[in-house]
């Protein structure tokens, strides 16, 4: 696409935009005035303004039905996870019984890895990107002491070449090969939350089966952010959070993947809980844990309705479009639209002001660029005061994400604007 630096431009950009109608689903917060420019789904996304009324009618049924509730009304609640899982499948590239709508992330990491990392004394190594969110870091050393091995011995971390930002995808499938005999697990994440990089998924689930090993993800920037088709790519396991890219609410409910392969697996281990018991003999209260089928097997307790509601109201928003395919689309044209706008003041300065870590290949990345600069956090303070929200990671990098389902060409062109006033 040949980019203009203009408003114009921009403009035209949004007037072709056939998904420009799905800001208006979401409240956009204000700045003295007008519409913030909102570049943090990647972080937090925002309120769908369908969501108020979804949680409201579930606050209805409460005090209409109380503990009734459970059973009646038109969504039971006992039922009511059910109606999240074709979205959530169609988001993730699932079969609806692979998909299940519980807990929180670093919860699901961990019941997850309950059942998939089964170290042994020849296998019992993990390896995972470096630098992985540290939440990840602290589950897997934590598993990993839990099983009485030692994380600097039992943790592999796979890390960019000197003078590189990200990870080339030849290293990490060299990594697998190399600790091939000994390893028990590759857990990943699918778009790294620092450099954005979104790794090369099919290619590390290949490479770590063929080691012997089981090779999850967490895909808390990756689900709905980018396609995914975890079910043909043979993943065993994953989980992601729904408040960034899928504007679930903060610290909303988290989504768990466990594939098809697995179901009939009683090897697995489970830190089981009754909602994870056959559904349908859940109430005779009996002793002896039976799994239900599919992911809901999973389950562990009762589900937090009102949570759920945030998440089916966001969840409509994606059904609205019905694939992944045209937010990816323009996805890339807003995110290359940034890119172009930054390149674009580091050539008028003859500098490279602006370093993008974020890989090129914009089929290695998702929506977030991350942009690192001298005096980086005064210039992302003057974003802010400017109405322009990123957000800020130690030690120095500024990320921007451009989400498709709300923001605007419009959003980009002004962001890159004032990017390059905040250097003077
Ligand atoms: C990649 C990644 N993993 C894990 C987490 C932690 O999520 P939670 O606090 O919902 O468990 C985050 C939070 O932003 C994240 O970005």
């Amino acid at each position: 696409m040949n980019y203009q630096n203009t408003l114009d431009f921009a403009l035209s950009l949004d007037q072709q935009d056939a998904l420009a109608h799905l800001r208006d689903e979401f409240i956009i917060p204000q700045h003295n005035g007008q519409d913030m420019i909102y570049l943090c789904g990647n972080s937090l996304g925002l309120q769908p303004k369908g969501t108020a009324g979804v949680i409201a009618q579930q606050l209805d049924n409460w005090s209409k039905y109380a503990v009734e509730g459970w059973f009646d009304g038109e969504t039971p609640w006992m039922f009511y996870h059910k109606q999240l899982t074709n979205s959530l499948a169609n988001i993730v590239g699932a079969l609806p019984a692979e998909v299940v709508a519980m807990n929180t992330l670093t919860v699901n990491l961990h019941f997850l890895l309950v059942s998939f990392y089964k170290p042994n004394s020849k296998r019992y190594k993990i390896i995972m990107e470096g630098g992985a969110f540290p939440s990840d870091q602290y589950a897997v050393e934590s598993q990993v002491r839990f099983h009485g091995y030692d994380p600097k011995d039992a943790i592999i971390e796979v890390f960019p070449r000197d003078g590189e930002d990200t990870l080339r995808t030849e290293d990490i499938l060299q990594k697998i090969n190399e600790n091939a005999s000994e390893l028990a697990l590759v857990l990943f994440g699918g778009i790294n939350y620092y450099t954005g990089q979104f790794y090369d998924m099919e290619a590390i689930t290949k490479a770590g089966h063929n080691a012997g090993a089981y090779v999850g993800f967490d895909l808390a920037h990756a689900a709905g952010n980018v396609p995914l088709n975890l079910h043909n790519w043979g993943v065993d396991f994953a989980c992601w959070c729904s408040y960034k890219y899928i504007n679930s609410s903060p610290g909303g409910i988290s989504g768990a993947f466990i594939h098809q392969k697995h179901f009939d697996n009683t090897e697995l281990n489970r830190f089981a809980g009754w909602w994870g018991y056959k559904e349908d003999k859940r109430f005779e209260m009996k002793p002896g844990f039976k799994p239900e089928d599919g992911a809901e097997g999973w389950q562990v307790s009762c589900a937090p309705v009102l949570l759920m509601a945030a998440h089916k109201a966001a969840l409509n928003v994606f059904d609205k479009v019905g694939d992944m395919a045209p937010l990816r689309e323009k996805s890339k044209m807003l995110t290359g639209y940034l890119e172009f706008l930054i390149n674009t003041i580091n050539q008028e300065l003859g500098k490279q002001v602006f370093k993008i870590i974020t890989p090129k290949n914009p089929d290695e990345r998702g929506c977030q660029l991350s942009i690192i600069c001298d005096n980086g956090k005064t210039i992302f303070d003057h974003l802010v005061k400017n109405g322009i929200l990123g957000d800020w990671r130690e030690p120095d990098v500024m990320r921007l994400s451009p989400v498709p389902l709300y923001n605007s060409f419009k959003d980009v062109y002004m962001a890159g604007k004032v990017l390059k006033e905040a250097l003077k």
